[in-house]
């Protein structure tokens, strides 16, 4: 019998100009126990995931079947009990979390030794964009790029921030986020739009959290189109300003917002918030340092 667990953190995608490319891994987990046994069985152990899950329809088994079905193997039966702190379809990655875990359940069953960028080409391959699925996979502040269907990345060093998040009792899906971008951008407005993310990028390396979170601000590829998603958008930035936060974006193509906040400052800010904003779940999150782990344990039973 093997036994082990895996723990993959949320991630919020874009921040601001960093859009399709950026990306922060955040201290929210989806947690897989596995235990193989002699038949498929799924438990959901949190409120937020659909009751009485079937093993064959499950997201999970399938990301884990399709690995497997790369490698022409069969995966051995287990008993998969899921807990998630990720909420569905609020802009904080579920999907890709689950995509991560699905890959690691398929490489921990049929030891596979994958390395880290053949588990990022396979979740890359699966949800379409690498911005949520880095992070996830690696922890911290990344940037990835797709480039002749190569996946570039790199880790930006350590971000001394806390983070607000802000989450909302809607849904906005990511394919109508997407709709209402335009096709196209002028050049003029592409050449100031691609300077305000590398000047976010550089702050952010540099720890001046103060330009980096102005430059949050000023994204003009997606943030502007999407605001009209989010009834609280402008209230929501303008109470975490006044509480200082550095800065404040949608997290991937929300409903859900996040804030960059200074350090040792998350508590107290989300907390004065909360009594603004009542209709929305306001949390102090840091950023998760890294990304997917994995605890093995080998019983004798
Ligand atoms: N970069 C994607 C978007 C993230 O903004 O559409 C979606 O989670």
């Amino acid at each position: 019998m093997r036994k082990f667990t895996i723990s993959v953190p949320a991630s919020s995608a874009n921040i601001g100009p960093g859009y399709d490319s950026a990306g922060v891994a955040v201290s929210r987990y989806l947690t897989l126990d596995v235990e193989t046994q002699d038949t498929w069985e799924f438990e959901h152990q949190s409120p937020i995931l659909p009751a009485n899950p079937i093993a064959e329809d499950h997201f999970i088994y399938k990301i884990a079947v399709q690995i497997a079905e790369k490698y022409g193997e069969e995966l051995p039966a287990c008993k998969v009990i899921v807990k998630s702190e990720i909420p569905l379809a609020r802009g904080l990655g579920s999907s890709a979390s689950a995509i991560v875990a699905g890959i690691e359940l398929a490489n921990q069953l049929l030891n596979l030794n994958l390395t880290k960028e053949q588990r990022l080409h396979y979740a890359v391959e699966i949800e379409g964009h690498p911005d949520n699925v880095t992070p996830c996979l690696l922890g911290g502040f990344v940037i990835t790029v797709m480039i002749d269907n190569e996946v570039e990345y790199k880790q930006l060093p350590a971000i001394e921030t806390d983070l607000v998040i802000y989450i909302p009792d809607f849904e906005v899906r990511t394919e109508d986020a997407r709709k209402v971008l335009p096709e196209q951008l002028t050049m003029k407005d592409a050449t100031r739009a691609s300077g305000i993310s590398n000047l976010m990028i550089a702050a952010l390396i540099a720890g001046d959290y103060h330009l980096a979170g102005k430059m949050m601000e000023k994204d003009m590829f997606h943030e502007p189109y999407r605001a009209k998603l989010i009834p609280d958008y402008t209230k929501i930035r303008e109470e975490a300003t006044r509480l200082g936060a550095y800065g404040t974006v949608l997290s991937g193509s929300g409903p859900t917002m996040i804030s960059f906040v200074p350090s040792g400052k998350g508590a107290s800010i989300a907390e004065e918030l909360q009594k603004n904003l009542p209709a929305y779940e306001i949390k102090s999150l840091k950023l998760d340092p890294n990304g997917l782990q994995v605890s093995t344990a080998t019983t004798n039973a």
